[in-house]
């Protein structure tokens, strides 16, 4: 069966013939016998789900609020985020919600001062949350470490201090190469308490990507870890630094003065003398009290690479004051999250997804939020069932690639656990088809949850366009902006496409959690996400929008695979591949997968005096080479399904490689429509 609409065209579920509804008032909705249960029954709905009364009477957010608070945020839309700023404490009120003088450029809150750390921990010692759980973390091996809000402060205030004592101060940049881990979340917080920038480096990362952004973001101090388990097995860490501060040209490697060693796996870890300090003794005997350092609201809380359609990877930078009510309010509005959840987002905390909804949201809401180690399928794969049943997880934000794996092992894996505290189903990261998001809220949600279909990007900072509990569903469909977002699908001019047709998604008007650049590089931002339509961002996403308004997203508009939902650009790939000995040019297109919704193929032309395949040389052990070459270069995000050897590439006159054609050539159709805007985008 066709899975996850791939990144070039095809795919897209058919819109859905129903009367136009959304956003209808509570009493109609209430009438509104709920139909599911069955896969027949959901045909018959014409695959649109009206939320159930209960979700209605319960959510923090009503019909009727959504309603007004569209219509607000349209008349007037500085007011209605300087209302969402008002449910967090500042240090000093702003002089303006918004200024745009600079743009595209803009700085939220401008004139206040905060600091997140403020809002996720501090606030919450003086209030009924100090005692209850902050955070549940469980180990692949089934070991677990609890936390209340107090006792997480403290944690983070031990290595405030710790890291203070190190020399690090407001402005400098820490990197934080670590998995899951409860010091990874401590690490965020400890730098953002003490006003400097975190920039997380996912740990499945090589040591070739930790040092391009190392280069890029040049950090006075890397958290690490000595090791951790995944799938069974324990993956070392720290020679992985080691190797990627050894790469570095010597006065940036100069610059990295110090490692917090996290002990994790009890390995024999190398340190090195007066660089390389472990967690443990750096917080020993710290203080369990630790300042706030009072930040600008535009100040920097964090950068975050992520890949583009340039080789280099870009490094986001979000700031204090804006992130904090962008998120603030995603987080209570999409999740309608109370105290008394317990809040499972799948993703690692290294990822933007982890950032907003694993740490910030939740902790700001005064949640329980959980943090799992391994792999979702070790040692079996009911592990991500189990969890849920034993922790009482009641709001579950997942990847769509995930779901397909969990799919894939069958529904008896899901059947065997009590899932009755689930209340709340998302997913992020990838188109999600109404296949999977029809067992996703038959077999785990029971019919009884909404599965919300979240869209936004490492750059918009927080969730931009997705239901709320109380919306009307279709399955494949992330339904509409949230109220302050304007979207549109346009085409190569500008102009609305209208329904039922393919265009660029863009993003009409500011909002606080935005991007506030790219970290050293103005010119790229600009360039990138503004040049194309003056005034409007440009997500570099095509999407369709149906006969009522909803938006279905089909995937990239450029060069970026999405593979189980990672972002990889095609030119990072293409650079790995030309770095091996044997390849003089080479080009990677995205292919459809059952699995990972996306992965790489590679078409490689080899150096002239490389000897002919076939006679000394096996092609396939030869692109195997070169696939365990990528993924060495790079990490093990970098999937090629397959490598195909060949004479020349097709290019254009300028000399540019024609992917499309590659592409076309490939999945055996003409990607046609689509052609005008890659060229023009890329
Ligand atoms: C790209 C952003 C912040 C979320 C995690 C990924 C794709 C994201 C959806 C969705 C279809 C989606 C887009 C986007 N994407 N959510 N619900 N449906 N596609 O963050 O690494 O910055 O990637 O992920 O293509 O541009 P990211």
């Amino acid at each position: 069966a066709p899975n996850a609409p791939n990144a070039h065209g095809d795919g897209t579920p058919p819109s859905a013939t129903v009367p136009p509804l959304p956003d209808l008032p509570a009493p109609h909705l209430r009438d509104l016998p709920f139909t599911g249960g069955t896969i027949d029954a959901l045909l018959r709905e014409e695959r649109v789900f009206r939320p159930l009364p209960q979700v209605v009477a319960g959510a923090v957010v009503n019909p009727q609020d959504v309603t007004r608070a569209r219509a607000r945020a349209a008349a007037d839309p500085d007011g209605y985020w300087e209302e969402a700023a008002e449910e967090l404490e500042w240090f000093r009120r702003w002089d303006a919600v918004h200024d745009g003088s600079n743009a595209p450029f803009h700085r939220w809150f401008t004139g206040a001062r905060c600091n997140i750390v403020h809002n996720a921990l501090d606030r919450h010692i003086e209030t009924g949350t100090k005692n209850r759980l902050a955070l549940i973390w469980e180990g692949e091996s089934g070991d677990t470490r609890s936390f209340t809000y107090y006792q997480l402060y403290r944690e983070v205030n031990r290595l405030a201090n710790a890291l203070r004592g190190l020399g690090v101060g407001k402005g400098d940049r820490v990197i934080i190469y670590m998995p899951p881990l409860p010091e990874t979340v401590f690490a965020m917080l400890a730098a953002a308490k003490i006003g400097a920038v975190h920039s997380t480096v996912f740990g499945g990362f090589s040591a070739r990507s930790l040092r391009d952004r190392m280069e890029d973001a040049r950090p006075a101090v890397i958290v690490t870890v000595d090791g951790f388990y995944r799938n069974g097995r324990v993956i070392p860490l720290k020679p992985i630094a080691d190797e990627a501060v050894a790469t570095l040209p010597p006065d940036l490697a100069a610059g990295v003065r110090h490692m917090v060693v996290v002990h994790r796996a009890h390995m024999e870890t190398p340190m090195t003398e007066g660089r390389d300090i472990w967690y443990h003794d750096a917080v020993r005997g710290q203080h369990h009290e630790a300042l706030t350092e009072i930040m600008d609201s535009t100040d920097p809380l964090f950068l975050l690479y992520t890949s583009g359609t340039t080789g280099k990877p870009k490094g986001h930078v979000h700031a204090h004051g804006g992130y904090m009510v962008g998120v603030h309010r995603t987080m209570r509005w999409v999740f309608d999250v109370k105290p008394t959840d317990i809040f499972w987002c799948t993703a690692e905390p290294g990822w933007i997804t982890g950032h907003s909804y694993v740490v910030y949201g939740p902790l700001m809401a005064g949640t329980t939020t959980v943090l799992y180690e391994g792999h979702p399928l070790y040692p079996e794969p009911g592990r991500v069932w189990s969890m849920v049943e034993r922790l009482g997880v009641t709001i579950l934000y997942t990847a769509p690639t995930l779901v397909r794996m969990l799919m894939r092992h069958g529904a008896q894996h899901v059947a065997r656990h009590d899932l009755t505290t689930l209340r709340l189903l998302a997913t992020v990261g990838e188109p999600i088809s109404p296949e999977a998001w029809l067992w996703f809220h038959r077999h785990v949600g029971r019919g009884r949850c909404p599965v919300l279909d979240t869209w936004w990007q490492t750059e918009t900072g927080m969730i931009m366009l997705s239901p709320l509990p109380v919306s009307l569903l279709k399955p494949g469909s992330v339904t509409r902006p949230l109220p302050g977002i304007e979207a549109d699908v346009v085409d190569e001019h500008g102009k609305p496409v209208g329904p039922g047709h393919g265009g660029l998604l863009v993003l009409q008007r500011p909002w606080p959690a935005m991007s506030c650049g790219v970290y050293n590089d103005d010119e790229s931002y600009r360039r990138l996400y503004w040049e194309r339509f003056p005034g409007w961002y440009c997500t570099g996403d095509v999407a369709r929008r149906d006969e009522d308004g909803y938006f279905w997203i089909q995937g990239r508009a450029d060069d970026v695979l999405l593979i189980a939902g990672h972002r990889i650009g095609t030119a990072e790939m293409e650079a790995a591949l030309a770095s091996h000995p044997s390849v003089a040019e080479c080009a990677v297109i995205g292919v459809p997968d059952a699995l990972r919704g996306e992965v790489a193929k590679a078409f490689v032309v080899l150096v002239d005096d490389h000897p002919p395949l076939g006679t000394m040389v096996n092609a396939d052990d030869l692109a195997t080479e070169l696939v365990e070459h990528v993924r060495r270069e790079l990490g093990p995000v970098a999937v090629i399904r397959e490598v195909t050897f060949r004479e020349g590439l097709p290019r254009n006159r300028s000399g540019k490689i024609m992917r499309r054609v590659l592409r076309s050539e490939e999945l055996g159709r003409d990607t046609g429509d689509l052609s005008t805007l890659e060229d023009g985008y890329v």
